[in-house]
């Protein structure tokens, strides 16, 4: 079969070499192993025993086998080239149920995991949570309860103890939007609570825990180390010119980008927001000195870009008709990541950036020979490494972009059937089989490393 030739980021020269490149993943997507060494349930694994809660009842009790193949993962990721590796740590598997001492045991998986990484050339960075609560603290309230914050920077200082002598860069949360309203006002991840007051205050101790757990691992911490969160940025268009639309598109980017940039990075709710939520009856639950604890500087702002989307007043997010989008029918739309770097540069004080997490859901047809051909995933990845190109040409700070993600993994609600991976994983004998996009990005990173003449 003859070969097209890959596309290629036509603007990928204006990045400075030191722009780094990796892949993410997160623990609960791929460790498996739900019982080893003293780790107990998250509210991923309650949800997944819910009937009818993910697609196909897939579980994460065996996901990728990670946790013990771990050795060979980190092999393919250095293969690729990349410098980073995001990976987030388990919460459960550290501190069983939440609440007191380390759990050894579990810590020394991530001691291999950051010692394997540093061995082969790769900068770990640690995502202290991405979505997987301890089941316990759930059933003490969860995220709308307050004291769900002091724990999570109670965990964060275990974490940082034990590898922050290794780990420069910590992300604490992942997508605060998709945990409080996904998991608390949709009921469509976990832990499925149907409530949108519970998932406001949700908001609020999750910025808050974030603050808290910056401010303690600072104490520890040396110059070296960088500290930020990361949140999934859904820039909104009105679909049309009329007032309406537009009045629909800039409450919900209140709602979806400006309620956690604000406090984050300027240390106050947007007042349009609150008044909306009061108007609804939801008041957040801000005591005095909140702001400032959730407005503790960052040295880098995390962005998960999937796509952007059209809004009008009449109903939900037009999906246009005959747009490109993925296999989840996700509208693919790389320019509206150049131009929300640009407007988050112009428009709040100044942070590093690093696009976090992007990537998309194709369906990957495998050949006779055995190669897995992905070339709407390649396509994908190159419009958007361009469109991150052209942001840093007009003067956005961004300083890196993560590939979602290394491995097909189990993709939340719906299960294994959506494959992001650079690499395939077989749901039988869990082979890994690098796809074409892998060759692309390490054919692509060998050039960027290059020195330029
Ligand atoms: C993001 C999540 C990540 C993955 C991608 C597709 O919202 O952070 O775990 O599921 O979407």
């Amino acid at each position: 079969m003859s070969h097209q030739p890959f596309p290629q980021p036509a603007r990928a020269h204006l990045l400075p070499t030191d722009f780094r490149f990796g892949v993410a993943t997160s623990a609960f997507q791929i460790e498996g192993a739900p019982t080893a060494d003293g780790r107990t349930d998250s509210i991923w694994d309650t949800f997944c025993r819910v009937p009818g809660a993910v697609t196909g009842a897939d579980t994460g009790e065996v996901a990728c086998d990670h946790y013990r193949r771990m050795p060979e993962d980190v092999d393919l990721l250095a293969d690729l080239g990349v410098d980073t590796y995001r990976f987030s740590v388990s919460w459960p598997r550290v501190q069983p149920g939440g609440r007191g001492p380390a759990n050894a045991a579990g810590l020394d998986f991530y001691d291999r995991l950051v010692d394997r990484l540093l061995a082969r050339g790769v900068d770990p960075w640690l995502t202290l949570y991405h979505w997987d609560l301890p089941q316990e603290l759930e059933d003490a309230g969860g995220w709308p309860h307050r004291d769900t914050a002091h724990r999570f920077a109670d965990y964060a200082a275990l974490v940082f103890d034990r590898l922050g002598d290794r780990v420069r860069s910590w992300t604490t949360l992942n997508e605060p939007w998709c945990v409080a309203m996904y998991g608390y006002a949709d009921g469509m991840h976990a832990p499925g609570r149907r409530d949108r007051e519970a998932a406001l205050h949700a908001v609020h101790h999750l910025l808050l825990g974030h603050g808290e757990a910056v401010r303690r691992m600072r104490e520890q911490a040396g110059p070296d180390h960088d500290f930020g969160i990361t949140l999934n940025l859904t820039p909104t268009l009105p679909a049309t010119d009329s007032a309406p639309d537009v009045a629909a598109s800039h409450r919900a980017d209140g709602l979806g980008i400006r309620l956690y940039l604000d406090p984050l990075l300027r240390g106050a709710y947007p007042e349009d927001v609150t008044a909306d939520l009061a108007a609804e009856g939801i008041t957040l639950p801000v005591r005095g000195g909140d702001l400032d604890v959730i407005a503790t500087p960052l040295d880098v702002l995390g962005i998960n870009y999937y796509f952007s989307e059209r809004v009008t007043a009449a109903g939900p997010p037009l999906r246009e008709e005959g747009r490109p989008a993925t296999g989840l029918g996700w509208p693919i739309t790389p320019g509206g990541l150049t131009d929300l770097l640009v407007r988050l540069t112009r428009e709040y004080p100044a942070v590093p950036l690093v696009i976090t997490e992007n990537g998309g859901a194709f369906p990957d047809a495998t050949q006779a020979d055995g190669r897995v051909c992905d070339a709407d995933r390649v396509a994908f990845l190159a419009a958007h490494i361009d469109a991150v190109a052209e942001a840093y040409d007009r003067g956005a700070d961004v300083r890196g972009y993560f590939v979602w993600t290394l491995l097909d993994n189990f993709e939340w609600a719906h299960g294994f059937g959506p494959t992001f991976g650079l690499v395939s994983v077989d749901r039988q004998t869990m082979a890994r089989t690098p796809k074409e996009s892998a060759r692309w990005l390490r054919d692509l990173l060998r050039a960027q490393r290059r020195p330029q003449v």
